[in-house]
């Protein structure tokens, strides 16, 4: 027997590509057949009931395929330039936005613009006059406004934050980070939204959150650079590789410096598949993370490393049969879903509606997601953009200073006592 939902949160989604497979087509699916339940909010039915992207290719063979065939309820595609509007306009209570980089801002506006609750992936936005607006609108409007940051939620980085929460791993000084993206991502994954863009904002993202999240501290300065020449020309503004470098300041006055290196143009047969590896170095200790030594090297005659990959993150969104029999994909990928999922039914059926403004403000407050703790991520990311923008134009290695006596972001050029104010007020 299957008991009936007490309740129901329609989902929209924008954007429907690598992403929207790995992490919400699982979630949506796993919702489908389970919907979501807990004591406080009661068993809720979350139907996927509207898409929009681009051209309406992907939504649609989906659509072929996984209706028919019980895995998700049917659903409407929307397509084209007015694709969000029109899917806003048929009603859904909260929407994500997986949307190239650059295409966060105008989605994510609409959605909070029609009163639903959002979740957007990482990056956020590029920029924080963008962060304010879309934070301004969550709170006249009422809803949730919250960023996809699911490398928090790996098992490992839990424990790192936790010994430093718990002061068994004290004071960071340095660290260093890197992600590897395969070429395949910058070559034809991404083709059609690559020019212009750096595997920094891309991917770095992940790490200048989980320095920012674990460590706290004040943002002070942001370098970069880069290398060009492979995904698009080696003067043009498409960058194959970045090194960003983060200072930051902590309420002793001592400071830390972190590293981040990336790259989307790693061979296609690379066994690390998207290779991550991490040092934070602290007072008292030492933390080495790398995705590689912790896990899986496995080979398949004809399949690895291509159709299969050599490295697997199996933490992140593994496809398994489990022990009683059930295909699942589950993972923290997934689970960083259901968890937004989970503050929007609180919200929203937690309790008496004469409460609800409470727990808006206690969903509000989880400074891992929401987007008004994303303000020094944004920061660095605008940072980082401004800086590779000027390098293109043949001006390399700008500096830009956090909360500088001139403003809140302020770009300077070597040799030139001008400087830029990218963003007036306080960071
Ligand atoms: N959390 C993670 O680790 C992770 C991993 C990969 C990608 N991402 C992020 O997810 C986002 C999407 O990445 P992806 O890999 O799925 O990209 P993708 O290129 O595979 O898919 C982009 C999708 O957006 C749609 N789209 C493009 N412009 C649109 C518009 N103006 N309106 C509506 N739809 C539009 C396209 O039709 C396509 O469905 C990016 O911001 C990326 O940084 C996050």
């Amino acid at each position: 027997m299957t008991a009936t939902p007490t309740h129901r949160l329609r989902a929209g989604m924008i954007g429907m590509g690598m992403i929207f497979d790995e992490t919400y087509r699982p979630f949506f699916e796993r919702a489908h057949q389970e919907g979501v339940y807990s004591r406080r909010f009661g068993d809720v039915d979350v139907p996927l009931t509207g898409v929009a992207t681009r051209t309406g290719r992907r939504a649609e063979a989906y659509h072929q395929r996984a209706v028919s065939a019980g895995q998700i309820a049917d659903f409407r595609s929307f397509a084209g330039e007015n694709s969000v509007g029109d899917m806003l306009e048929q009603g859904v209570d909260f929407a994500c936005v997986a949307t190239p980089d650059d295409r966060h801002f105008p989605a994510a506006k609409a959605v909070l613009e029609s009163g639903t609750h959002l979740l957007v992936e990482k990056p956020s936005v590029l920029k924080l006059q963008e962060l304010d607006e879309l934070i301004r609108l969550a709170d006249e409007k009422g809803v949730l406004a919250k960023a996809v940051y699911h490398k928090l939620l790996d098992p490992d980085h839990k424990k790192l934050r936790t010994l430093v929460h718990d002061d068994v791993l004290q004071h960071v000084n340095t660290g260093y980070c890197t992600l590897l993206e395969p070429k395949a991502i910058s070559g034809s994954q991404f083709s059609e939204w690559i020019t212009g863009r750096n595997p920094g904002t891309y991917v770095a993202v992940h790490y200048i959150k989980l320095i920012d999240f674990s460590f706290g501290g004040r943002l002070k300065t942001v370098m970069a650079t880069g290398q060009r020449g492979l995904v698009g020309p080696a003067d043009g503004p498409t960058w194959d590789s970045n090194q960003l470098r983060m200072i930051y300041e902590y309420e002793d006055g001592r400071e830390a410096a972190f590293d981040i290196h990336t790259s989307w143009v790693t061979p296609d047969n690379f066994p690390g598949y998207v290779e991550q590896e991490v040092q934070f170095r602290f007072d008292n200790g030492v933390w080495n993370g790398h995705s590689r030594k912790r896990g899986v090297e496995c080979t398949v005659e004809g399949k690895t490393p291509n159709e299969m990959k050599i490295s697997i993150n199996n933490h992140y969104n593994a496809p398994a049969v489990e022990p009683w029999g059930e295909r699942t994909q589950r993972g923290y990928g997934v689970e960083v879903i259901e968890r937004f999922v989970r503050e929007v039914a609180d919200v929203e059926y937690g309790g008496p509606e004469s409460e609800r403004a409470e727990r808006l403000h206690a969903a509000r407050s989880l400074t891992y997601n929401d987007l008004s703790a994303d303000r020094q991520v944004v920061a660095a990311v605008q940072a980082l953009e401004a800086i590779l923008e000027r390098a293109a134009n043949g001006e390399p290695d700008c500096v830009v200073r956090v909360n500088d006596p001139r403003g809140g972001l302020v770009l300077y050029r070597p040799g030139s006592s001008d400087a830029e104010v990218l963003y007036e007020p306080t960071v």
